[in-house]
C-alpha cells in the first residue's frame, strides 16, 4: 500500500460536483485518509477562463504511480473533459503531486508535482491537511507555503448545490453486499428479517435514507429523518465469543473515517457515542444474538447533514462542525464499510488490545468527572480512570474506591450536567 496526495481542480460546469464525483470515483477503490477544503483560485497561466475550485486529497492505494494516473484519467474523461486548449478550462484535472518518498521522471508523469512549489492553489490545501509533511528532497511544504503567500486563494463556501439527493441510488452501486432502501422501520431489524429468512450473509450491510422507528440504546429512539443521516447496519458471524469489544471495534472505524473524510478529530464517549465539541453526533447500537444461529447486527446511525437547533441541544451534526462544507455520505459510507470491515476483522482474531488502544485515542471521558445513570437514578459518581480490558469503564469514587462499570444499562453523564468534555 503506498500513500499518494493528489490534487483536484475544476473549471468548467457544476466545479463543486466535479471535485465530489473524483472523490468518490476514487473512494470505491483507495482508502481515503484526509480530504481538503476546497478553495476558490484565479486561473494562472493559459487564456482567460473562469475560476478554479481546488481541493487535496490523501489516499492508501494499491495501485502503481503509473496506473493511478491511468485510472486519474479515466475519471477525468468520465467527467467530460476535452484536451482542446493547452491550460484551458476543464471539468476536472487530477494531478499526481506525491507518491510516498518517490522521487522520477518520465514523458507522461513527474513526482513530485514539478510545478507544486509554486501554487499556493495546491499548497494551501496540502499544508491545511499535513502541516508537517516534508517533500523526498527534505524542503518542508511550510517553507514553500510560505513562500507564494502573495498568490490569493478562497476558502470556497458552498452553495448548497452540495446536496446528496442521489445518496441511495449511489450507495446501491457500492457493493453487492449492500441493500440500500428508501424507507425502512429500522435497518438493525430490515438486516434480522434478512437473516432470519436466509438471505443475508456475513458482512452484510442495510442501509436507508429514513428510519421510521430507529432504535437506539437502552430503548430510546433514534432520530432518522430522511436526507439527513447515514443509517446503516452490517451482520457479523461471531468466529469467537461475543464480548463488548464488537461496538468498540465498530467506533474506532467510525472515529477514523470521520476523522479522514472531514478532517475533524472526534471524540468517543464511553462505551460508544460519537462526539465532537461536547456535543453527540453519532450513536452504535450492537444487537446480539444466539437464535436461530449466533449472530450480531451493529447498527451505526450518524448525523451529517442539517441542525438540531435548540430541539435537542446535547446533538449535532457533521455538516455542522465542517460549515462551510459538506460531508458527502456517499464517501462517508463506503469508506467506513472498508474500515469497519478491517475492525471486524481484528475483532474476529480476539485482538482486543488493539482495538482498544486504538479507541483510547479517541476516548474523551479520562479526567472527567462523572455520573453513572440508570432508568433515571444516579448510581455513583467519580472520576474517570480508563477502560479495563473488557471494556468497562474504570471510576474512581469517594473514599478512595474504584469502580468497574458495565455498558449494559447505564448512561453517563457529566457531574456539571453537560454531556461531553470538550477538548482544550
Ligand atoms: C445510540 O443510542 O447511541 C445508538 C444509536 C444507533 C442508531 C442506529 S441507526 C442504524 C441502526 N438502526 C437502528 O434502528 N439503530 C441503529
Amino acid at each position: 500500500m503506498a500513500k499518494t496526495y493528489l490534487a483536484l481542480g475544476s473549471n468548467l460546469g457544476n466545479r463543486a460536483q466535479y471535485l465530489r464525483q473524483a472523490i468518490r470515483a476514487l473512494s470505491r477503490d483507495n482508502l481515503i485518509l484526509a480530504i481538503s477544503p476546497i478553495y476558490e483560485t484565479a486561473p494562472m497561466g493559459g487564456p482567460p477562463q473562469a475560476d478554479y475550485l481546488n481541493q487535496v486529497i490523501v489516499l492508501e492505494t494499491a495501485w502503481t504511480p503509473f496506473e493511478l494516473l491511468r485510472r486519474c484519467q479515466v475519471i477525468e474523461q468520465e467527467a467530460g473533459r476535452q484536451r482542446i486548449i493547452q491550460d484551458g478550462p476543464r471539468t476536472l484535472d487530477i494531478d499526481i503531486v506525491l507518491y510516498e518518498r518517490q522521487m522520477f521522471s518520465s514523458s507522461t508523469l513527474t513526482i513530485p508535482h514539478p510545478r507544486l512549489g509554486s501554487r499556493r492553489f495546491v499548497l494551501e490545501p496540502l499544508y491545511r491537511i499535513d502541516p508537517a509533511l516534508t517533500l523526498p528532497a527534505g524542503q518542508s511544504i511550510e517553507s514553500l507555503w510560505r513562500q507564494v503567500q502573495d498568490q490569493s486563494v478562497r476558502l470556497w463556501s458552498n452553495d448548497g448545490s452540495a446536496k446528496d439527493a442521489d445518496f441511495i441510488a449511489a450507495a446501491s452501486r457500492l457493493t453487492d453486499s449492500l441493500v440500500a432502501a428508501d424507507s425502512l422501520d429500522s435497518t438493525n431489524s430490515e438486516l434480522r428479517r434478512l437473516w432470519a429468512r436466509g438471505d443475508a450473509e456475513d458482512g452484510m450491510a442495510v442501509v436507508a435514507e429514513q428510519q421510521t422507528e430507529g432504535r437506539g440504546r437502552l430503548g430510546r429512539q433514534w432520530i432518522s429523518p430522511k436526507g439527513s443521516g447515514l443509517y446503516v447496519s452490517v451482520l457479523v458471524q461471531p468466529q469467537r465469543a461475543m464480548d463488548p469489544l464488537l461496538g468498540f471495534a465498530a467506533a474506532v472505524a467510525l472515529s477514523e473515517t470521520v476523522s479522514a473524510v472531514t478532517g475533524i478529530k472526534p471524540g468517543i464517549k464511553w462505551p460508544n457515542d460519537g462526539v465532537i465539541m461536547g456535543k453527540k453526533y453519532a450513536g452504535i447500537l450492537v444487537e446480539a444474538s444466539k437464535t436461530p444461529r449466533p449472530h450480531a447486527i451493529v447498527g451505526v446511525g450518524v448525523n451529517v447533514h442539517g441542525s438540531f437547533g435548540n430541539a435537542v441541544p446535547t446533538a449535532t451534526t457533521l455538516d455542522q462542525a465542517t460549515e462551510p462544507l459538506r460531508v458527502d455520505r456517499t464517501v462517508l459510507l463506503d469508506q467506513f464499510l472498508r474500515r469497519l470491515a478491517y475492525w471486524i476483522g481484528i475483532w474476529q482474531q480476539a485482538r482486543n488490545a488493539e482495538i482498544l488502544a486504538n479507541w483510547r485515542v479517541f476516548h474523551v471521558l479520562p479526567g472527567a468527572f462523572v455520573q453513572i445513570w440508570q432508568n433515571d437514578v444516579a448510581l455513583m459518581q467519580g472520576r474517570v480512570k480508563d477502560v479495563d480490558r473488557y471494556g468497562h469503564l474504570i471510576l474512581d469514587t469517594e473514599g478512595g474506591h474504584t469502580h468497574r462499570v458495565t455498558a449494559g444499562e447505564v448512561s453517563v453523564r457529566l457531574a456539571d450536567g453537560g454531556y461531553a468534555p470538550i477538548p482544550h
